[in-house]
């Protein structure tokens, strides 16, 4: 264990000076931010019903914007840019998904998600596609369902992938009969936000939970889209999950600027076989280092000292 206050020290390192660099909030937003969808009535009515199409990267994105949006009057503003809304980390881990290239088709047959075929395709067969929609549509339409968003529980329907239909609910209600726990771990989180006696800390605890429900869920039924991967990108989604239950037990607070600085750490690009943390040429040390450590998945301790250090 000798080696843990040179790591926290590299890490608090490259952890300041990266904060020194923070002055142009615009630059902190997801890829495509300004031009997503972030009204209703940005989306298409059928039949009275607004439809959203998860499977586009604006649309998607649109319903966080929309999620972001509606929320902000529920916390203190003291810049003006909502930015310490704790359901940014959601946009946000979506847009580092897009740049990416997590949510490309990984068995890269050039169309959905390629700048050659359709850049804004996200595509079914890929596992960080899929365990978002637990982090996108749920939470979204369990915010409809509890009321926050001003609209009826039967006035969204989103569309359905390609193929595997059947894994992804498509509504409120069918949201609620296949996913009961999660949506109502979702929903609790939306009723403490509404409650003014609800800390900070409270809601960072309820949602957390919720969070880690969905990728619970999700993390199961799509296990074996990791077989489309490189092995170190692979183990790295396994790894990020771990990872992201140690940042719930952590109540890592999901404001804008925290997750963008937490996204810093993250690869910068899917990783091929060959890639060895912590000696990836194009990867930063700070990047580097985070890839090293999400490896030590069976020495609690480190990953704990870490994100200790990480999160300080
Ligand atoms: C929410 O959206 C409306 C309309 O697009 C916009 O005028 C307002 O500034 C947004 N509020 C926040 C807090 O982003
Ligand atoms: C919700 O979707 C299910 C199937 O996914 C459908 O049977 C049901 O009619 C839809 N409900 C509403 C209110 O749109």
């Amino acid at each position: 264990m000798a080696f843990l206050p040179a790591w926290t020290c590299v890490l608090a390192g490259c952890f300041s000076a990266s904060l020194a660099g923070v002055s142009n909030v615009p630059d902190l937003y997801p890829p495509l931010w300004r031009t997503s969808a972030g009204r209703f009535s940005d989306y298409r009515v059928e039949n009275g019903k607004y439809v959203i199409d998860p499977w586009v990267y604006n649309e998607r994105m649109g319903m966080y914007k929309i999620l972001v949006n509606t929320t902000a009057s529920y916390f203190e503003n003291i810049v003006a840019n909502n930015d310490q809304n704790i359901l940014w980390g959601l946009p946000l881990q979506h847009g580092w998904q897009y740049r990416t290239g997590r949510l490309a088709d990984p068995r890269q047959r050039k169309g959905c998600g390629y700048e050659s075929g359709d850049p804004l395709c996200i595509s079914v067969d890929s596992w960080w596609a899929d365990m978002n929609y637990f982090l996108s549509a749920l939470p979204f339409l369990a915010a409809v369902d509890s009321g926050v968003m001003g609209i009826s529980s039967d006035q969204v329907l989103l569309l359905p992938p390609p193929k595997d239909q059947t894994k992804f609910c498509l509504n409120v209600s069918s949201c609620l009969q296949s996913f009961p726990e999660t949506m109502s771990k979702w929903n609790a989180f939306y009723q403490h936000l509404q409650d003014p006696s609800s800390s900070f800390e409270d809601l960072l605890k309820y949602l957390w939970t919720a969070h880690v429900s969905s990728l619970d869920y999700a993390s199961k039924i799509f296990e074996d889209r990791l077989e489309y991967y490189s092995k170190p990108e692979a183990s790295f989604g396994r790894n990020w999950c771990v990872a992201v239950e140690y940042l719930a037990a952590s109540l890592f607070p999901t404001t804008l600027v925290r997750t963008y600085e937490y996204q810093k750490g993250l690869p910068p690009r899917m990783l091929v076989n060959g890639d060895r943390a912590p000696f990836i040429k194009d990867f930063t040390v700070f990047q580097n280092t985070v890839l090293l450590i999400y490896k030590q998945s069976k020495h609690k301790y480190i990953k704990y000292m870490f994100l200790k250090s990480y999160l300080n």
